[in-house]
C-alpha cells in the first residue's frame, strides 16, 4: 500500500508573502504541527535515539539584555519522557540538531517543508539546508542574534513572541557577523530594548511560520505552553555571496589594518573581496591551517525536573 500519510500536509502562502520572501519579514500558513511526529511522545523517543552529543540543553535569565546568563547544561542519563518533562515545568531550551535532515522519520516532513520554500519562490535556490527541533519552556527566551544563514522558523506547538529588527544600523553591526565568520564569537549580539518600537513583531502560533531577511537580528520570548519549532537554516549563493564580503572585510581588517565598511556584494570591490575570501578558503585547505576556537560551551548545570528551573548547578 502507498503511504499517503505525508500528503495531507502542505503551506500555504499569499501573494505577499511569494513576493517578499527573504526580503522582508513574512509570515506563512501551515499543518506540519498535526504531523505526529510533532507529539510528546514522538519527540520523547527522538531525544532517546539522536546523538547526546548532537542535542544541546541549556537555560537563560529573564533579562533580555543579559545574553551572558545563557548556558549549557548536562542531561545526565535522563530519558527522553523525563526531558520533556522537566521542559513543561522549567526553563530550559533544548536544540535537537539536524534531527529534521538526519532522522529517518522527520526527514519526508524536511523534504516537504523544503519543496514548499522552493515552490514558493522559483528563484529560490538552497545549496544546503539543514533542520533541528527546539524543544523550549513556556517562560524560556532566545537573546538577540544574527544567523549566518538564510532562515525560516516553523511553529509547531506552543506560543511564541517573535520580533525581527532591520538587518542595519543601529540593530546590526556587519562587524559583529565579521566576528562570528572569523570564529571569535556567537552569533548572540548587544540589545536595547527601545528598538522594540522598531521591530517586526509577530506571535507565533501553532500551524505559523516566519521567514526574514538574511542576517536580519531577531529575538524570541516564548508565551505559553511547551514550545516545539523547527528552525531551517539555509545556505543560498547570495547568503554565501554576502557572507564571503563580509569575511573577506574582517579579513582585510585583522591583517592588513584596513577598515572596510561596505558589505556591497556587487561591482568590482564587491567580486574582489569574494575572490578574496576564495582564497583564504583555498589555502587554508592546502595548508592546513590551524583549526579556529569555537565558542566555549562548558556545562554549568544538571536537568533535574523535581527543582525550580527545571535545573539544578553543578557544584563549583
Ligand atoms: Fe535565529
Amino acid at each position: 500500500m502507498r503511504d499517503t500519510y505525508m500528503s495531507q500536509f502542505s503551506s500555504v502562502w499569499s501573494e505577499e508573502a511569494k513576493r517578499d520572501f527573504r526580503r522582508t519579514p513574512i509570515v506563512v500558513k501551515h499543518n506540519y504541527h498535526e504531523h505526529n511526529a510533532f507529539s510528546d511522545l514522538s519527540l520523547a523517543a527522538l531525544l532517546d535515539r539522536h546523538p547526546r552529543d548532537m542535542i544541546d540543553f541549556c537555560t537563560m535569565g529573564d533579562d533580555a539584555t543579559d545574553r551572558d546568563s545563557w548556558r549549557a547544561g548536562d542531561p545526565g542519563d535522563l530519558s527522553g519522557e523525563a526531558l520533556i518533562d522537566a521542559v513543561r515545568h522549567g526553563k530550559l531550551w533544548i536544540n535537537i540538531r539536524h534531527a529534521m535532515d538526519t532522522d529517518d522519520q522527520y526527514r519526508p516532513i524536511f523534504d516537504a517543508m523544503l519543496a514548499d520554500m522552493k515552490r514558493a519562490r522559483p528563484g529560490f535556490n538552497p545549496l544546503l539546508a539543514e533542520a533541528g527541533i527546539l524543544i523550549s519552556s513556556p517562560t524560556a527566551q532566545v537573546f538577540l542574534h544574527s544567523d549566518v544563514s538564510e532562515t525560516m522558523l516553523w511553529h509547531m506547538r506552543g506560543v511564541k513572541r517573535f520580533r525581527t529588527y532591520r538587518p542595519e544600523a543601529p540593530y546590526y553591526d556587519p562587524q559583529d557577523m565579521e566576528a562570528v565568520l572569523h570564529k571569535e564569537q556567537t552569533e548572540d549580539i548587544p540589545f536595547d530594548p527601545a528598538w522594540d518600537a522598531d521591530a517586526y513583531t509577530v506571535d507565533l502560533h501553532p500551524g505559523m511560520a516566519t521567514n526574514w531577511p538574511l542576517h536580519g537580528p531577531h529575538r524570541i520570548e516564548n508565551q505559553s505552553g511547551l514550545n516545539v519549532s523547527v528552525p531551517f537554516e539555509i545556505s543560498t549563493p547570495e547568503s554565501r555571496r554576502q557572507n564571503a564580503v563580509i569575511f573577506a572585510n574582517g579579513f582585510m581588517r585583522r591583517h592588513w589594518g584596513l577598515n572596510p565598511s561596505s558589505i556591497r556584494v556587487d561591482g568590482p570591490v564587491g567580486f574582489a573581496k569574494q575572490m578574496l575570501t576564495a582564497g583564504i578558503k583555498v589555502k587554508r585547505k592546502l595548508f592546513g591551517m590551524p583549526a579556529q576556537v569555537e565558542p566555549k560551551s562548558e556545562t554549568t548545570f544538571e536537568i533535574d525536573g523535581k527543582s525550580d528551573g527545571g535545573f539544578i548547578d553543578q557544584a563549583a
